[in-house]
């Protein structure tokens, strides 16, 4: 085994954006990164604004374009464009989302209940592919017991790489973690596996890779708290001490992210972009000081007052935790599975 996991940055609609990307790319950046997915359907075209993360940040990192749907002819047609049009690495395809919209649909999570066309996927998208082949999977749909019937599967496709977040689609974001599923998978399929969820600290991350032995490590909502963390996997790993960022950092990267989102989108109003931020400040702000600046800057409503909290609570000397909160949890009640979409 690589003593050093590979660290790819999870897909988060609306919050892993360019963005947020180019914050990370001055802080120790993920090896990978994935986009949020392009829906994929008989009348759609790629997201402009997905696009342009693939082409405009200025990274010599590797950047996954992902896709959701369910259509596998709209999907290679999709694939193709995304490969012509963009430098992206390769396709990866969600077999994760929880969105009853998207679950409605038979996309995401739903085509975990759909064996067939999964296969299907695969076998019609590997001819077409330049790049890498990979799928983003859950456990099951209901329970882990389904967990089984699906690596037989997956140890048949033509795909690169498996992403495999450790919990059933049911169990969306907030439930512990089955390690041991992800260990199984590593030990079945002959290609990587990348283990997924509630990896929030450097001591986490040595934990995910003791517990399934996978070849790389994704991160999501502990990425946007701690935008340093990769670096520290990083550094860990590699047996270099790890810096440690103080509340001040945290300070310079929420008003650099914040004057990033206002550049970046196309908004009228102050309070919009004050109200953007919230999606990100959510999991930044999570376990500070009790909870008091998570309150604040959901009440705040323009940027002044948004700002005038940060400095007040992050403007000083005191030692960023390592962990979200005492018990590790990360904040899970933004993931607005309401806005979710195909
Ligand atoms: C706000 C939000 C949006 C997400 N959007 C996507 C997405 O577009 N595609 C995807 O495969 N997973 C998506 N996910 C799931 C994450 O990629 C990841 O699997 C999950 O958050 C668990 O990892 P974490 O605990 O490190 O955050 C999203 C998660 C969050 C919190």
């Amino acid at each position: 085994m690589n003593p050093l996991p590979q660290l790819l940055l999870a897909p988060m609609q609306d919050v892993s954006v360019l963005p947020l990307w180019r914050c990370l790319e001055r802080r120790g950046a993920p090896d990978v990164y994935v986009t949020e997915y392009f829906r994929v359907h008989r009348d759609s075209h790629p997201e402009k604004y997905i696009l342009r993360s693939i082409t405009e940040l200025k990274t010599d990192k590797p950047v996954m374009a992902q896709m959701i749907g369910n259509d596998p002819a709209h999907i290679v047609r999709t694939a193709k464009l995304l490969e012509s049009r963009t430098p992206c690495a390769g396709i990866d395809i969600n077999l994760g989302c929880p969105a009853p919209t998207v679950c409605g649909k038979q996309a995401g999570g739903a085509l975990l209940r759909n064996h067939e066309l999964i296969r299907r996927i695969a076998e019609e998208l590997r001819p077409v592919v330049r790049g890498r082949l990979t799928f983003k999977t859950r456990i099951g749909f209901e329970s882990p017991a389904e967990f089984e019937a699906l690596l037989d599967l997956f140890a048949s496709l033509p795909l690169d790489g498996l992403v495999v977040h450790g919990r059933t689609v049911r169990e969306r974001y907030q439930s512990d973690v089955h390690t041991e599923d992800i260990a199984r998978a590593v030990e079945r399929l002959p290609f990587p596996v990348v283990a997924n969820g509630s990896i929030v600290s450097v001591s986490s991350a040595i934990a995910m890779r003791q517990k399934t032995g996978a070849a790389g490590l994704m991160i999501g909502r502990g990425a946007i708290r701690n935008p340093w963390l990769f670096g520290q996997i990083r550094d860990d790993f590699s047996g270099r001490e790890i810096a440690r960022p103080l509340l001040r950092d945290l300070h310079e990267y929420v008003l650099e992210l914040t004057e990033e989102i206002s550049r970046e989108g196309d908004f009228e109003k102050e309070s919009q972009v004050v109200n953007r931020m919230k999606k990100f400040t959510n999991y930044i702000a999570s376990g500070i000081h009790e909870g008091i600046l998570t309150n604040e800057l959901r009440r705040a409503t323009t940027l002044n007052g948004f700002r005038d909290s940060c400095r007040e609570h992050l403007d000083n000397d005191e030692i960023f935790a390592d962990e979200p909160k005492e018990d590790g949890t990360i904040f899970c009640g933004l993931v607005d599975l309401k806005s979710a979409t195909l």
